[in-house]
């Protein structure tokens, strides 16, 4: 290890949320998955030197503020962030003060513990002038993951740094260029899903009903690559009927819950083309697809009513994601 010579300034890390089109734990069993950052859902770190009566680092996250070695095991990911990024410049013993903002709820499958590992991460290379390639700083979130989902796919630490959608396998990456002229609905069930759980509940069925398992792992990664021809040539029905059936996959596998149901069918039933839950599932959010804004307008208001506790629109082809 490398001593840094620098003494660090204020720091600043951005990364964003992402929703996972298809794939989810079909990804985890080296099957292609297609995710989208959702660049105006921002997750912000600041990291400057810790003031002089504090004896050890400190966080302020989520409400919460202490010394970093006191947080919560919800902040585990950033603990770990944050020992290895000032491990890499040199700076192992640094006293630092966290800070870090979300613009989008956490522990609902929007990859928060990946963008907030991945923000605090740069946020330190920035405070002590380090270049770091994009390759070195996935490496050191992959390892923060790691303390969130145990084995994580990469895919969340890829998507939340990402400028542009993804198409990722078995570590691969590749910038897909999105020009669907459609709406994705991006719903909060308001319940927390624990990403680590719903893992470790398919890692179980996949050796106790292997069979079944294998074949419900790999359907979900042929719509995946099939869905890339339906990206290429906009075909936006077949989209949305690839999400439904990618839902009914998830719920077989035992990932789904009659929250995140409903509101897949009131989305459905307010005429969107399709939805299906999306990350690690057990609560969390659910992505429907609508044809058009005034369409996702009615399919937001219909999962409102379903009991969502938040949504948000968002047109894959740019930036924007409206509130
Ligand atoms: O729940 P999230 O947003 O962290 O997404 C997890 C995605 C999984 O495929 C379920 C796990 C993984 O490591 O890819």
């Amino acid at each position: 290890m490398r001593r840094a010579l620098v003494t660090p300034h204020v720091g600043i890390g951005q990364t964003s949320a992402k929703i996972i089109l298809f794939g989810e734990h079909s990804v985890v069993y080296g099957h292609p998955a297609i995710a989208v950052p959702l660049r105006s859902l921002r997750m912000r770190a600041r990291v400057e030197p810790a003031m002089e009566n504090d004896a050890q680092s400190t966080l302020t996250a989520l409400g919460w503020s202490g010394a970093l070695s006191d947080a919560p095991s919800h902040f585990a990911s950033i603990q770990r962030a944050a020992a290895v990024a000032t491990e890499f410049v040199g700076a192992p013993d640094a006293r630092l003060a966290l800070t870090t903002e979300s613009g989008f709820p956490a522990q609902r499958g929007l990859g928060s513990s990946a963008a907030a590992a991945g923000a605090v991460i740069r946020a330190i290379f920035d405070a002590y002038d380090a270049p770091a390639t994009p390759e070195q700083i996935f490496a050191l979130t992959q390892e923060a993951e790691k303390v969130a989902h145990g084995r994580p796919s990469g895919l969340d630490a890829v998507a939340t740094s990402a400028t542009a959608p993804v198409h990722f396998q078995a570590g691969r990456t590749t910038q897909l260029d999105l020009t669907v002229d459609a709406w994705l609905v991006i719903a909060d069930s308001g319940i927390q899903g624990s990403t680590r759980e719903t893992v470790a509940h398919v890692r179980r069925q996949y050796d106790d009903a292997f069979e079944a398992t294998s074949q419900c792992l790999a359907r979900l990664g042929e719509i995946t690559t099939d869905a890339l021809d339906d990206l290429r040539e906009a075909r936006v029905e077949q989209l949305g009927a690839k999400m439904t059936e990618s839902h009914a996959l998830l719920s077989a596998l035992g990932v789904s819950n009659d929250s995140l149901d409903a509101l897949v069918s009131a989305a459905r039933g307010a005429g969107a083309l399709g939805g299906k839950l999306t990350g690690g599932g057990g609560g969390g959010c659910v992505i429907a697809l609508a044809g058009t804004r005034e369409d996702a307008r009615l399919v937001e208001a219909a999962m409102l009513a379903a009991g969502a506790h938040a949504t948000w629109s968002h047109a894959p082809s740019s930036e924007e994601v409206a509130a």
